[in-house]
């Protein structure tokens, strides 16, 4: 390790304890505990503090926060607009300095650099282009795109003109697009042709055909990538450049409320049908900003990457809004990590000076597992900071991050967050720290977290309890789940009463400030960091003709973290054997897409039930865990207990 770069504390509980030196705390914006103790003074007025120092507002709020719990208000009566705030306010000074630089996946194709005055005009003339089509603001706008600087123009010109989008994952498949699309009524499908994975073409027009077609769906935007040939149907379905082509590059942006919705993002929960998240738009905008420019300690200067896919909250918070709001340069990247080879991620580093660097413990697994070789290919010198997302992170992979990608300088900043969040809210400030492998952090300023026993008690030190979150709520947190209130309620806000946020998550405190989180408690997994329910593929299943019923339950994995596995009983016609595995399989990834796609099936002639004939998951978990397993004597069916355990091979822990 470079001498003086960081040093390192020597703890009982951890070997590994980082500070940030003197140079990362001068450089930083947060470098004081004054913020903490600041903010906890009185939490709303901290937000409301910082809500008018990082944005602009057409007009001011009445009132810094409204509760009424389950629900609650930031900056009632507040006037703003995002791309306003993403775009407009940095022309004077910004206007020639790249907003996002893109890196397409052939390695052949010539990337691209978009400055923030070019940003500017395409976003009015999409906006525009909206307004033609008869998008007023509420509509909802559903965007089917990847890694392309359209797709944050899409974005911001739907915020433009107050129309709720709705980014949908583009490896998810037209099948799921159409789910979303139906609940959200989306009247514009905005996508693409095709665009390159693993040096693959993909055709994203036909899978967005299948949405397409449904009633509410009046017009299909299409950005031309490829250049392939896809049907386009008249009178629905127009070219991306050809609307552009068009319009005027002045759009009046609408005054929102902000209270109002800016979008909504579908995300699993413990029901088949995944959950249309609501966020809204001057809260969700000011956490956004703030945690960018404190977690990520941004300035002029910087080349800042977030690996995220917009599809997900990380894309939309830290691969958009977030350095966006904030100026920042950042870099986007269309395709694959392992094409041509496992060195195109350190290449790109190494090519455009990447100086801070977001991604997720999964992908930190594999490119260690892939060896350090691809890594010395190349400089990364560059790199100030690096930050993880999505999942617990084990200390080998936190190690590996710190000292093999960062050199030993750059300080690990690991965030705790959900879709629901709409930001960071527990990791370390870089110019405060601790920077501690496996422990999130400190709770951001102005959110007040607890651990509560299944009670509603705080736990105490050593205990893992639940992880939950005091009013006032952070500004990010969602407004409420489309068209369902009652799960609303029921999710977030039952466990522990109404004025009181369940995550879903495990957590321990490490000390006194630091949160250890330990990992989701309700019967959602993350495969490779993404979010997936059981429920979600069981119906799924359903649908294939030789399933009675299913169990999917998370299997821990080396790279991926967990993957789902499924058991399945039969229909008597049908026959157990490698082929209906498969057909199970693809049926899955079909029906979802590729992320879901089970990694095993085990046939079995019954499922654990208790008395009321729910299945017991957490049975099957455990086994598959090797983990302790409770009491089976209270099952509806103990016996198929012996069988399961059989199967899949289960070692009792010692
Ligand atoms: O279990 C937690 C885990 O990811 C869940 C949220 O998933 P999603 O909504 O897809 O959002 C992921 C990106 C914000 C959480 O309930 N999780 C996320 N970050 C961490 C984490 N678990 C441990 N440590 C983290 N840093």
């Amino acid at each position: 390790m470079p001498k003086g770069s960081m040093w390192v504390v020597e703890d009982k509980k951890q070997k590994h304890v980082f500070w940030p030196n003197a140079q990362m705390k001068k450089r930083a914006w947060a470098n004081s505990e004054k913020i903490y103790a600041e903010a906890e003074k009185d939490r709303a007025a901290f937000w409301e503090k910082k809500a008018k120092e990082g944005l602009h507002w057409f007009k001011p709020w009445s009132k810094a926060y409204e509760e009424n719990a389950p629900y609650f208000k930031w900056f009632v009566g507040g006037e703003i607009n995002i791309s306003y705030n993403c775009l407009d306010r940095h022309l004077p000074a910004k206007k020639d300095k790249v907003a996002i630089l893109w890196e397409p996946e052939p390695t052949a194709e010539k990337g691209r650099a978009i400055t923030y005055g070019q940003l500017h005009e395409e976003v009015n003339k999409l906006a525009n282009a909206l307004r033609s089509l008869g998008i007023k603001k509420g509509d909802r706008v559903s965007i089917y795109l990847p890694m392309v600087p359209e797709v944050m123009a899409a974005m911001l010109a739907c915020s433009r003109i107050g129309a709720i989008h709705n980014v949908v994952f583009s490896a998810f498949s037209g099948e799921a697009l159409k789910a979303r699309v139906e609940d959200s009524e989306a009247k514009v499908i905005i996508t693409c042709d095709g665009y390159w994975r693993r040096g693959k073409e993909i055709n994203l027009k036909e899978q967005s055909d299948i949405a397409a077609a449904m009633p509410c769906v009046q017009k299909q935007i299409v950005v031309k990538r490829l250049g392939n040939k896809v049907n386009m149907q008249g009178g629905r379905d127009y070219w991306y450049h050809e609307l552009l082509a068009k319009e005027k590059p002045n759009c009046e942006p609408e005054r929102m409320e902000s209270n109002e919705t800016l979008f909504l993002l579908y995300t699993s929960g413990t029901t088949g049908k995944p959950k249309g998240i609501i966020h809204d738009t001057g809260g969700y905008l000011t956490q956004a900003y703030w945690t960018t420019l404190w977690d990520f300690d941004l300035h002029d200067g910087d080349i800042y990457w977030c690996t995220a896919d917009i599809g997900w909250v990380t894309g939309h918070t830290y691969a958009c809004y977030g350095p966006l709001a904030v100026g920042a340069t950042q870099l986007i990247y269309e395709g694959s990590p392992d094409f041509p080879d496992w060195g195109r991620i350190w290449g790109i580093i190494e090519k455009y000076k990447v100086s801070v660097f977001y991604t997720a413990p999964t992908a930190i697994r594999m490119w260690k597992k892939m060896g350090d070789d691809w890594v010395k290919k190349h400089g990364l010198g560059t790199l100030r900071l690096l930050a993880t997302v999505g999942e617990p992170i084990d200390e080998e992979a936190w190690m590996w991050y710190f000292n093999t990608i960062g050199g030993g300088r750059c300080p690990v900043i690991d965030t705790w967050w959900q879709t629901e969040t709409g930001g960071t809210l527990i990791n370390a400030l870089p110019g405060i720290g601790p920077f501690i492998p496996t422990v999130a952090g400190r709770v951001f300023p102005g959110a007040k977290a607890d651990i509560f026993d299944d009670r509603g008690k705080p736990v105490e030190a050593e205990d893992t309890g639940f992880l939950v979150f005091k009013p006032p709520f952070p500004p990010g947190l969602l407004r409420g789940i489309w068209n369902n209130d009652e799960k609303y309620v029921e999710t977030y806000w039952s466990e522990y009463g109404k004025n009181i946020y369940f995550t879903s998550d495990g957590a321990k405190w490490f000390d006194k400030e630091n949160i250890r989180v330990t990992g989701r408690v309700d019967d959602v997994m993350k495969v490779a960091g993404h979010r997936l329910s059981s429920a979600e593929v069981e119906d799924a299943i359903t649908l294939h003709s030789d399933v009675v019923e299913s169990a999917v339950v998370p299997m821990p994995d080396e790279i991926k973290g967990q993957v789902p596995v499924v058991f399945a009983v039969l229909k008597p016609h049908a026959k157990a054997c490698p082929e209906c595995e498969q057909s199970i399989i693809q049926h899955v990834g079909k029906q979802i897409g590729p992320t879901a796609r089970p990694a095993k099936v085990y046939f079995v002639d019954a499922l654990p039930k208790t008395r009321s004939g729910k299945i017991m998951r957490r049975f099957l978990r455990g086994m598959l865990a090797n983990e302790k397993l409770g009491d089976a004597t209270t099952l509806q069916n103990p016996e198929v207990v012996e069988h399961l355990k059989q199967i899949v091979g289960y070692k009792a822990p010692q």
